[in-house]
């Protein structure tokens, strides 16, 4: 399966504090915008919302560590994979999900949402959410 390029692993690295900056108003977004592309999904959070800032920024600071250990990339991903079963998550869960990671990253970093920074996190949460498909209903 593809793994990051270095490239991106260094794009990701450097957005990543101007996401952490902007927490709350971001997470608040993101919820509005999930809801608006897939509103059956408000019943996966519901329980959650109270501290979905945190919920937030978990995925994309997990999306960025899990992408620079490669060693354990597989594993992390087989173990949240299975932790989502647990939630009910499906895979036709997960394209909605990252559009409304981007369309929330554009709309808060605005004008430092570069292309560049586009295509980084768009790879590198398609690649996840590929390896956490693949690992989802198999079970040793
Ligand atoms: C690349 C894709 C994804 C990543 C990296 C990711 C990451 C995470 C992380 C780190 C957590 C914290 C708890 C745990 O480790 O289980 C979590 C929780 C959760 N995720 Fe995901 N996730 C992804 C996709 C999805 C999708 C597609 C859904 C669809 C509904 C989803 C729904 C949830 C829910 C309901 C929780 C638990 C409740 C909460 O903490 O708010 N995730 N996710």
């Amino acid at each position: 399966m593809k793994k990051a390029s270095a490239e991106d692993k260094q794009v990701l690295r450097e957005c990543l504090p101007l996401v952490i900056e902007r927490m709350q108003p971001m997470s608040e977004r993101f919820f509005d915008n999930l809801f608006v592309l897939e509103p059956q999904l408000r019943d996966y959070f519901e329980a959650h919302l109270g501290r979905g800032g945190m919920r937030f920024v978990g995925t994309l600071t997990t999306i960025v560590a899990l992408i620079e250990d490669e060693e354990s990339l597989d594993r992390s991903a087989t173990a949240l994979a299975r932790t989502h079963e647990t939630y009910g998550v499906r895979p036709e869960h997960f394209p909605p999900l990252g559009h409304a990671l981007l369309v929330t990253l554009g709309e808060i970093l605005g004008s430092e949402f570069t292309r560049r920074r586009c295509e980084a996190w768009r790879r590198a949460y398609d690649m996840l959410a590929e390896r956490m498909i693949a690992a989802t209903g198999h079970h040793d």
